[in-house]
C-alpha cells in the first residue's frame, strides 16, 4: 500500500509542478551558519573567548564586503553577549546595515535553540520572548522561520508555539532514522502540521525536515584528508590560534581543486534533490562551531559557487548564498499542495538501531529539578512584582533593581533550556555553570520577593528598642504567597527545630496544623500549615513553639523490616490509611502498597510501588552502551533492594508513610519513598493528591533507576505523557527487530498516565523524567542514572554521565475513574509546578496582632475560571512603539506599564463535557483586583506583534477549503474575550495610573 501511494504521489507531483529535471537546473540555497551550543562541552565563557565572538565579528566584516553573502544567527544568547561586550560601533552600524538588506537574518531568535522533549512550555515561551523582545526593541526585527536542527527528537507543541509567534515555516532534523529514510524516499519530508488537535488548522505551520545529511554540509571529500566545506578547520580551545591558521583547514579552492570540489558539491546537491518535491535544494553550510574565521570560509566558498553557476548547463545545478527565508519564500511561492500531519510528535528518537536516544529524559536529575524550581520562582517574583508596580507606582521598593533581579532569572532560565542543558548531556564543568546561574539569580528574586513582601504595608523597621522577651525568640514568621490565579487551599510545609508550636494567621486566628519529626534528618520537624489563598494573594502566618503544642503532634508507628525473600505470605495483614478520597492498604508482609481504592465509585485497584535498576553497559567492545543521551538496558530491570522498612505517621492534616529501601541488611539505605496522604475531613482541602517525594543516590556506577508502579489497569502497555506539559500524547508500546525496550520510553515533563475503560492513574511531576509502560499495567518512571562508559568521544569532551548526587523528585499521584482524573490533572500539573512560595521573614520587633490592624491580605485576589490558566504576567520592560520605526530610536527607560498578560485554556476539546467548553471571560472584570484596566491589545504569543496584524503564509493543503478563520477576534474597548481549547492568547494589558 505505500508502494502504491508513492507512485500515484511522485505521478501528481510530476505534473502539478511540471519541473522536468534534466531542463531546469536544481536551484541551491546555500544557507551559512554556524551551530553554536550555548553550553555543552566548554562554558559560555570558554565558548565566547574561543570562536563565538569571532563568529560575529568575522561575519559582520565578510559579508559587508560582498553583497551576495549571506548568513543566519540562529540563537539570541552568544549575539546579545557579543552586541553587548564586543561590538564596535562600526559592527553595530555594520550588522544594522545587513539586516535591513536582509543579508544578515535571525532565525528562532529565542535565546536558544531549546530542547523539545524535557522542557516546559512556560520556559519555552520565556526564552523566546526573551530573544524576541530583543531584537525587535534593538532592531525592529521579528523572526519568522525556525531551525530546531539540533534538539534531540521533535515535539508536536513546538510547531504549535511557532505559529503562535507569527512563524511561517518551521524547520527539524534529528527525527528516528528509519522514519526519515522513508520520508526520504517518498518525498514527504515537507508537510503542513497541525500539532494541537483542538486549535487544528488555525495554529498549523509548513514543516521541512532536513534530509540525512543534517545541518552538516559532507566532510567526507574523495581527494582531501581535511574536513571538507570547512576551510576555517576546527575551533581551537581554550585560545584561538595566534596565526589564524587552525587545526583541519581544507585545502583552498584553486585552480587545481575547484572542479573536484564543484563535482563533490553538486553530486551532494543531486542526491538531495531527489528527496524533494520542488526543484530547490537547502543545502546548509555550517556545522557545529563554524565561522570564526569567516574570511577564510567565504573567500574559498565564492570561487567554488562562481564556478558551479559558470557550468549550470553541465552541472544541472546553479547556487546561491540565501537566507532561510529566501529558501521558504520559493517553496511557498511553487503553490504545491502539502500534506498534513496531524498532532503527534517525533519522540523518542533514535539514530541507529541500538541508539535510542531515550536516556537523556533522566540525565541529571538535580539540574533538571533546579531548572524547573527556578521557573516557577521567577513566575512567583514576576506576578508579584506586576501587582506591586501597578498598586505602588511609586513604592519603595526600586522598579530599575528589581527588574534587573527578574531580567537576570529570565537570562538564567532561558539559558539551561538548550537543548544540551536541561537535558544533562553537557560535561560536568557546564552542568555546573547552569546550576550556578540559576541558583544566583534564584537568589536575587528572593532578595526581590522579601523586599515586596514587606513593603508597602511596612512592618516596622527593624528596632533595637523592642523589650526583650523570651516568647518572641521562640516566633517565627512566614509569609505565604499563592502565585496562581485561582483560589486554593493546601498544605505548607515549613522546616522547624522546636518539636512542638502553635500556627496563628494573621488576623490572630489559630491555624489547623500538624508538627512531627522530619524524614529527612534527625534535627528538624516538619511543620504541615492548612492554609487557603486567593489567587495572587499571600498572607503571613505566626509560629510560636510553646511548651503545649497547638498543631497536632503526629507519632511514628514503625513497621518490622520485611525481606523480599519472605513475600510469599504476602497479602494476608493489610494495614488500611483512610482519606475522605481513598482507602489505601499496606502490606504488612512486604511493608509495600497493596492497593487503593478510590471511594467515589468504592472501586478498588491492585498497585504496587518500588524501585528497579537497568545495569547499564560501560564498555564499547561488549555491545551498545547507555550515556547521558542513549540508554541501552543491558537486560530487563532487576529489583534494586532486599528489604524494606515502613514507618506510618497517622496525622489529622496529613498521615505519611515513610518507606525505606534496603539493598541488604545492613543499616544503610539508599532509597526512600515518603507518600503524604491528606487527612482533613470536611474542609476544603482537596484529597485527591497523593504526595510522593522519592530519595534516591548516590547510585552505584551505571545503574539507571526506575519507580515502578504496578497496577491492575489494563493498559496494555500504552501510556500517556505530555509533550512539554501542553498536551497528552498516546504512547503505543511497539515492538521493533532490535531495542524494543529503550524506544519505548518517553519523555514526561509534568504529566503521564495509563488508564483502561474503568480506571486512570495519573502521575504529575515537578521536573522531567523518562517513563514507559513496559509490562501490562505497569508504569515505570526512570528518576535518576549514573553512567560511566570507555567512548574515546565521550571521554574526550568529558560527557560520561558520572553523576553521584542524592535526588529528591516528587510525583503527585491520583486515581480514578477517567472522567473524575480528567477534571484534575491539567490543574494538578500546574499546582506543583507553583506551589505556593513560604518565605520566612524577619520577625517584627512589636508584637505584630498590635500592629498589624489590617485583617487578611493586602492585595485583593484575581481569579480566573478553573480551565483558564494564569500562564504570565509580567513587566517585560521593551520599548515598542505601534509605529513600526520609531521604537528603534528609543533610548528612555524602560517601559514599566507594558503588563504581558497570557491565558491558557488548560483542556482540549472534547475531554470534559464542562471544562472542554470555550470561556468567555471580560478581562477588566477578571483583573480588577489588580486595578483598573485601561486599554487591552491582543499579540502574538512572544509580543512582538499586534495580531490584528499579523498574518502568516497559508500553505496549501488538501483540504483548504474546510479551513475555519473564524478567529474570534475582541472588539475595540470591548474587555471580552473567549478562549477555545488549548488556546494560548498574549495582551499587552495597561492599567489606570494611580499616580496622583
Ligand atoms: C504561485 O501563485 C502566486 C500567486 O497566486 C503567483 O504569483 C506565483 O507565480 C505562483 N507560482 C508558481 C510557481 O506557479
Ligand atoms: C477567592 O477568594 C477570595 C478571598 O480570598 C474571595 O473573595 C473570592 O470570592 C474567591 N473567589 C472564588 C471564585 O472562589
Amino acid at each position: 500500500m505505500g508502494f502504491v501511494a508513492a507512485v500515484v504521489f511522485a505521478v501528481c507531483c510530476w505534473f502539478s509542478h511540471g519541473v522536468a529535471g534534466q531542463e531546469e537546473p536544481i536551484q541551491t540555497f546555500v544557507i551559512p551558519h554556524s551551530h553554536m551550543d550555548v553550553g555543552w562541552v566548554y562554558t559560555i565563557q570558554e565558548s565566547m573567548h574561543a570562536y563565538a565572538a569571532n563568529v560575529y565579528s568575522s561575519v559582520t566584516e565578510e559579508l559587508s564586503k560582498v553583497k551576495e553573502r549571506r548568513f543566519i544567527a540562529v540563537e539570541q544568547e552568544f549575539f546579545r553577549l557579543w552586541w553587548d561586550t564586543v561590538a564596535s560601533d562600526t559592527q553595530k552600524k555594520q550588522v544594522r546595515q545587513l539586516i535591513k538588506e536582509g543579508r544578515l537574518e535571525f532565525i528562532i531568535g529565542g535565546q536558544v535553540m531549546h530542547d523539545e522533549a524535557v522542557t516546559d512550555l512556560d520556559d519555552d515561551i520565556l526564552q523566546m520572548m526573551e530573544g524576541h523582545g530583543f531584537l525587535y526593541e534593538t532592531f525592529g526585527v521579528r523572526p519568522q522561520f525556525s531551525w530546531h536542527v539540533d534538539p534531540f527528537g521533535a515535539s508536536a507543541t513546538t510547531p504549535v508555539l511557532f505559529a503562535l509567534a507569527g512563524f511561517n515555516a518551521h524547520l527539524i532534523s534529528r527525527i528516528d532514522y528509519d522514519l526519515k529514510d522513508i520520508m526520504q524516499k517518498n518525498k514527504k519530508l515537507q508537510f503542513v502540521w497541525r500539532g494541537s488537535p483542538s486549535l487544528k488548522s488555525q495554529q498549523e505551520i509548513f514543516t521541512h525536515t532536513m534530509d540525512q545529511f543534517s545541518y552538516c554540509t559532507p566532510s567526507y571529500l574523495p581527494f582531501s584528508n581535511c574536513s571538507g566545506f570547512y576551510w576555517n578547520g576546527v575551533a581551537l580551545f581554550p585560545d584561538p590560534p595566534k596565526d589564524g591558521v587552525y587545526p583541519n583547514m581544507s585545502l583552498p579552492v584553486t585552480k587545481e581543486t575547484v572542479h573536484a570540489y564543484a563535482k563533490t558539491m553538486v553530486e551532494n546537491i543531486k542526491q538531495r534533490a531527489a528527496w524533494f518535491r520542488t526543484n530547490h535544494v537547502l543545502w546548509p553550510w555550517g556545522c557545529d562551531k563554524q565561522f570564526y574565521n569567516s574570511s577564510v570560509q567565504f573567500n574559498n566558498m565564492d570561487p567554488l559557487m562562481k564556478y558551479i553557476n559558470q557550468n549550470s548547463k553541465e552541472f544541472g545545478v546553479t547556487v546561491q548564498y540565501a537566507t532561510l527565508s529566501e529558501y521558504f519564500q520559493t517553496i511557498y511561492q511553487s503553490n504545491l499542495t502539502w500534506e498534513v500531519r496531524g498532532s503527534e510528535d517525533f519522540l523518542p528518537y533514535s539514530t541507529e538501531p541500538y541508539q535510542a536516544w531515550t536516556g537523556f529524559y533522566a540525565s541529571r536529575n538535580v539540574l533538571k529539578g533546579v531548572a524547573r524550581q527556578a521557573s516557577s520562582r521567577l513566575y512567583a517574583a514576576e506576578t508579584l512584582f506586576t501587582r506591586y508596580r501597578i498598586s505602588f507606582p511609586d513604592g519603595p521598593v526600586a522598579k530599575d533593581w528589581a527588574l534587573d533581579k527578574l531580567r537576570a532569572l529570565r537570562w538564567a532560565v532561558s539559558e539551561v533550556q538548550h537543548h544540551d542543558g536541561i537535558t544533562g548531556t553537557e560535561s560536568p564543568k557546564v552542568a555546573d555553570m547552569y546550576l550556578q546561574h540559576l541558583l544566583q539569580a534564584m537568589m536575587g528574586a528572593e532578595e526581590l520577593l522579601a523586599a515586596l513582601f514587606l513593603l508597602p504595608h511596612n512592618l516596622q523597621s527593624p528596632s533595637i528598642l523592642g523589650e526583650p522577651d523570651i516568647e518572641q525568640t521562640l516566633e517565627q514568621h512566614v509569609i505565604v504567597y499563592n502565585p496562581l490565579a485561582w483560589n486554593i487551599t493546601t498544605i505548607v510545609n515549613v522546616t522547624v527545630t522546636q518539636p512542638s508550636a502553635a500556627v496563628f494567621d494573621d488576623d490572630g486566628q489559630p491555624v489547623p496544623a500538624q508538627i512531627q519529626g522530619s524524614a529527612h534528618s534527625n534535627a528538624t520537624y516538619d511543620l504541615f500549615i492548612v492554609v487557603e489563598l486567593g489567587g495572587l494573594q499571600y498572607r503571613k502566618y505566626l509560629i510560636k513553639f510553646p511548651e503545649n503544642s497547638k498543631a497536632y503532634e503526629a507519632k511514628a508507628v514503625s513497621f518490622e523490616r520485611r525481606s523480599v525473600k519472605d513475600r510469599a505470605k504476602a497479602g494476608r495483614l493489610l494495614l488500611p490509611v483512610l482519606s475522605e478520597c481513598y482507602e489505601l492498604l499496606f502490606d504488612q508482609d512486604t511493608n509495600l502498597l497493596h492497593s487503593i481504592t478510590y471511594l467515589e465509585e468504592k472501586r478498588r485497584v491492585m498497585i504496587t510501588q518500588d524501585f528497579w535498576e537497568y545495569d547499564a553497559n560501560g564498555d564499547v567492545k561488549a555491545g551498545p552502551i547507555s550515556d547521558n543521551y542513549i540508554f541501552s538496558a543491558n537486560g530487563s530491570a532487576v529489583r534494586a533492594y532486599k528489604a524494606v522498612e515502613m514507618e506510618i505517621i497517622p496525622g489529622k492534616i496529613v498521615t505519611e508513610i515513610r518507606h525505606h529501601i534496603y539493598f541488604g541488611y545492613i543499616f544503610y539505605y539508599a532509597y526512600s519513598i515518603t507518600t503524604r496522604v491528606p487527612e482533613c475531613f470536611g474542609t476544603k482541602l482537596p484529597c485527591h493528591r497523593l504526595e510522593q517525594t522519592y530519595s534516591l543516590g548516590p547510585l552505584s556506577l551505571n545503574t539507571e533507576v526506575v519507580l515502578r508502579t504496578s497496577t491492575s489497569v489494563k493498559n496494555n502497555r500504552t501510556l500517556y505523557s505530555d509533550d512539554n506539559g501542553y498536551q497528552m500524547m498516546k504512547r503505543t508500546y511497539r515492538k521493533f527487530t532490535n531495542n524494543t525496550l529503550a524506544r519505548n520510553y518517553f519523555p514526561m515533563v509534568r504529566t503521564a498516565y495509563i488508564e483502561d475503560d474503568l480506571s486512570r492513574l495519573v502521575l504529575v511531576s515537578d521536573r522531567a523524567h523518562g517513563v514507559s509502560s513496559q509490562t501490562d499495567g505497569q508504569l515505570e518512571v526512570m528518576l535518576h542514572r549514573r553512567l560511566w562508559n570507555n567512548l574515546q568521544w565521550n571521554l574526550g569532551y568529558n560527557l560520561t554521565l558520572n553523576d553521584s548526587s542524592v535526588v529528591r523528585p516528587t510525583l503527585w499521584m491520583m486515581l480514578g475513574s477517567v472522567s473524575a482524573t480528567s477534571k484534575l490533572y491539567q490543574r494538578e500539573a500546574v499546582q506543583l509546578q507553583h506551589r505556593p512560595v513560604v518565605m520566612p521573614i524577619d520577625q517584627p520587633q512589636k508584637p505584630w496582632q498590635v500592629k498589624e490592624p489590617k485583617r487578611g491580605s493586602p492585595l485583593r485576589s484575581v481569579v480566573l475560571p478553573p480551565n483558564l490558566h494564569l500562564l504570565s504576567l509580567s513587566i517585560p520592560g521593551w520599548n515598542y512603539c505601534s509605529n513600526h520605526s520609531v521604537h528603534l530610536n528609543l533610548h528612555s527607560q524602560p517601559d514599566y506599564d507594558r503588563i504581558l498578560l497570557r491565558i491558557m485554556h488548560l483542556f482540549e476539546e472534547g475531554e470534559d463535557p464542562e471544562l472542554s467548553k470555550p470561556v468567555t471571560i471580560n478581562l477588566k472584570e477578571a483583573l480588577q483586583g489588580m486595578g483598573e484596566v485601561k486599554g487591552v491589545e491582543e499579540r502574538s504569543l512572544t509580543g512582538t506583534w499586534d495580531i490584528a496584524s499579523l498574518q502568516r503564509w497559508k500553505w496549501k493543503t488538501a483540504d483548504n477549503l474546510e479551513k475555519d478563520n473564524k478567529q474570534q477576534r475582541r472588539q475595540d474597548d470591548d474587555f471580552t474575550v473567549t478562549i477555545s481549547p488549548k488556546e494560548i492568547r498574549t495582551f499587552f494589558v495597561h492599567f489606570v495610573s494611580r499616580n496622583f
